[in-house]
């Protein structure tokens, strides 16, 4: 079995307030990004091996996608005797849900090819046991998502084109929210809330990010002045910052101009979400 397993962006992140738990009270609307994704492949065998085509990517009990059978196995009771090969196309540290993403389908893989099948609730919660955004990837489409992330309302978000643009280094994601208490905004970058092509783009955590990362604000204002670029925010807790283009720009222009003024460097990818 061989399924393609999708990265998100967060096209709207509010944080409310710091937990008691440690975690932050959240209200994010997340939308899958179907052409970009990673792929399982699961086939039959006589134990468990996990493997991964790129290297530096931890293939020990640490990867969350042995993390998902693990957790599986132990809710059902039944051994996972599969090899399983991830193959990864989303960058990682990028705010793109990639490791989340993964999990996520590596236990819908399990439900659907296993003798005892967990109900779409218990499935949820074994995803939440997994972090805070995996519930997301269960359900395939656009969502907010509240309370620590594992709170799903569907929610319908009209068609865009995107250009991701990612730059060598990623942010940590327990830092990125650590650092958002007390953090300032850096001057002359914009970040109120725009209204762009019919969806409402802001993020909480680029303050905290953008001040330990300037390049990265120089890349979101890179993106809102060219002339192509309805709209730009950074995705999650980041590295990735999007563009968001006007009806009928030609996005193959904007990325060579990306690459030519703010260094080759970057990993660049463009196409649609929603709808
Ligand atoms: O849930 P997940 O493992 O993806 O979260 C990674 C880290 O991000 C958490 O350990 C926490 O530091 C931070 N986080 C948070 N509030 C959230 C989600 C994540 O503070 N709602």
């Amino acid at each position: 079995m061989k399924i393609g397993v999708p990265a998100k962006i967060n096209l709207s992140l509010r944080i409310l307030g710091r937990r008691e738990d440690g975690f932050h009270e959240l209200e994010t609307l997340m939308v899958p990004v179907p052409d970009l994704h990673d792929v399982l492949v699961v086939e039959e065998a006589e134990e468990f091996r996990f493997s991964c085509d790129q290297e530096g990517v931890p293939t020990d009990e640490g990867n969350l996608v042995v993390k998902a059978v693990r957790l599986y196995e132990r809710a059902t009771g039944e051994e996972c005797r599969r090899t399983v090969r991830l193959e990864k196309h989303i960058p990682h540290g990028a705010g793109l849900g990639g490791g989340s993403s993964d999990a996520a389908g590596m236990l819908m893989i399990l439900n659907a090819l296993g003798g005892k099948k967990l109900s779409m609730e218990q499935l949820s919660g074994l995803a939440g046991e997994l972090g805070s955004d995996v519930p997301f990837f269960l359900k395939g489409t656009a969502c907010w998502c509240r309370g620590r992330g594992e709170k799903i309302e569907e929610a319908k978000v009209e068609e865009i084109d995107v250009i991701l643009a990612k730059p060598g280094f990623g942010v940590s994601t327990p830092d990125a929210f650590g650092r958002w208490t007390g953090s300032k905004e850096l001057p002359g970058v914009r970040y109120e809330e725009q209204d762009c092509e019919g969806v409402k783009l802001i993020n909480d955590l680029e303050r905290p990010v953008f001040e330990k990362f300037p390049y990265l604000a120089e890349l979101k204002m890179w993106f809102l002045a060219q002339p192509e670029v309805a709209g730009a925010l950074m995705s999650g807790s980041g590295a990735t910052v999007f563009g968001v283009l006007r009806d009928g720009a030609d996005a193959t222009v904007v990325e060579e101009r990306l690459r030519k003024e703010m260094g080759d460097g970057l990993w660049v990818w463009s196409g649609r979400v929603g709808g």
